[in-house]
């Protein structure tokens, strides 16, 4: 897979005049977005492949502002929730629309952790706990953009010691890519001064129907886990790794979002429904399949491949109603699914979870792949 992935990035290339970037067919542009409170110039890059598949992404927070991608009768279709302007993601934050979590995406517990003996506090900003990095946490920063000779997008932050309560100064690296694979591809990259935790992810939130048409639980998932980690009340791991088979947890064969979603279900009652890391079936940090969604209607699909261990499905179980989107549309109850790749929650208090700890010296690297098609099954009529 990864090998696939290199070779096609690894064509031709050409620069035309700075502002487009070529590669075979994909180009990339570029256009203001705004501006910050302080007067940043916030900056939007189009990503566009040769099938027309279109990614738009900014610098504010590294957010996939839109993904238009095909359906089965070709028609197009933007596939993840956001804001048509750059004043609606500074006013509506904590749906994290998008956006890059870090330094430390999901839950840490009781929001402190310790690390070579010393405790280390974070932001509480979710009950008792602190959730995707605290209340400054990445996903509201701007980032430092650079068009790639490749035709990527890089973005940089520097993450200074203290920072929401984390240890050492970590400069991150974000780099966008959309392969003629039709697969948006990023990649994420870290190092640091002092011993840290990190787990980074991206925060968008998919609707293959297109954002704004009605709820997903029509749509079919198949998550590659035999595990899950099942959670308290505030959403933090017991610590136990349980099976999913005979639970509405199941989804190692395609199942409808929505088929056990309401089922009388402890875990499904904390959750308000899906909002829990799946344990994926893997050794090691390979990039392999997570998960594969197929909506029938439209026939779209996507597959997530990723190198992390874990992966969090969440069903927008939060969502209301009440933030509109872009062209007006109204993102209600369950109207979207996040599949956020990363470490479990709550690894810095979790020793038997896979270590989030960043040395000195070390490098933080992790790869997700959103891979796009159309070859969803119908629904069969009965
Ligand atoms: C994550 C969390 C959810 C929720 C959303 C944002 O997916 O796990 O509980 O906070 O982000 O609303």
């Amino acid at each position: 897979m990864q090998r696939t992935i290199w070779r096609k990035i690894g064509a031709a290339f050409v620069t035309i005049a700075g502002a487009v970037t070529v590669h075979a067919a994909t180009v990339l542009t570029q256009a203001e977005f705004g501006k910050m409170p302080d007067g940043a110039a916030i900056r939007i890059y189009t990503l566009t492949n040769k099938n027309k598949l279109q990614a738009r992404i900014t610098n504010y927070a590294g957010v996939v502002v839109s993904l238009n991608a095909p359906g089965r009768d070709g028609k197009m279709a933007d596939v993840v929730l956001g804001f048509d302007t750059l004043p609606e993601y500074l006013a509506n934050p904590t749906q994290y629309f998008g956006a890059i979590i870090g330094r430390y995406g999901n839950r840490i517990g009781a929001a402190r952790f310790t690390l070579n003996g010393v405790e280390y506090k974070v932001p509480k900003n979710n009950g008792e706990n602190s959730l995707h990095g605290g209340d400054d946490g990445f996903f509201k920063r701007v980032w430092k953009p650079r068009v790639l000779p490749d035709g990527g997008l890089e973005l940089s932050y520097l993450s200074q010691d203290g920072e929401e309560g984390y240890p050492g100064n970590l400069s991150v690296t974000v780099t966008y890519r959309l392969t003629d694979a039709d697969e948006l591809k990023i990649d994420y990259a870290a190092t640091t001064d002092k011993d840290t935790v990190v787990n980074l992810t991206n925060h968008s939130y998919f609707n293959l129907k297109g954002a704004g048409s009605g709820d997903i639980l029509g749509h079919n998932l198949m998550l590659n886990a035999e595990r899950f980690t099942p959670v308290d009340k505030g959403l933090i791991p017991t610590g136990e790794l349980l099976g999913v088979a005979g639970t509405p947890f199941d989804f190692r064969r395609l199942t409808a979002i929505g088929a056990r979603i309401e089922q009388n279900d402890e875990q499904l009652k904390i959750g308000a429904g899906y909002d829990h890391n799946w344990v994926l079936n893997k050794s090691g940090n390979a990039l392999t399949l997570a998960a594969r969604v197929e909506e029938p209607s439209s026939g779209r699909t996507l597959e997530v491949y990723t190198t992390e261990p874990g992966i969090q499905f969440y069903t927008g179980n939060f969502l209301d109603g009440s933030v509109k989107g872009k062209g007006g549309k109204v993102y209600g109850h369950r109207s979207a699914f996040c599949l956020e790749t990363q470490h479990f929650p709550d690894s810095p208090n979790h020793p038997a979870f896979p270590s989030t700890v960043l040395k000195p010296g070390q490098r933080y690297q992790s790869t997700t792949v959103y891979r796009f098609g159309t070859g969803g099954a119908p629904n069969i009529k009965k």
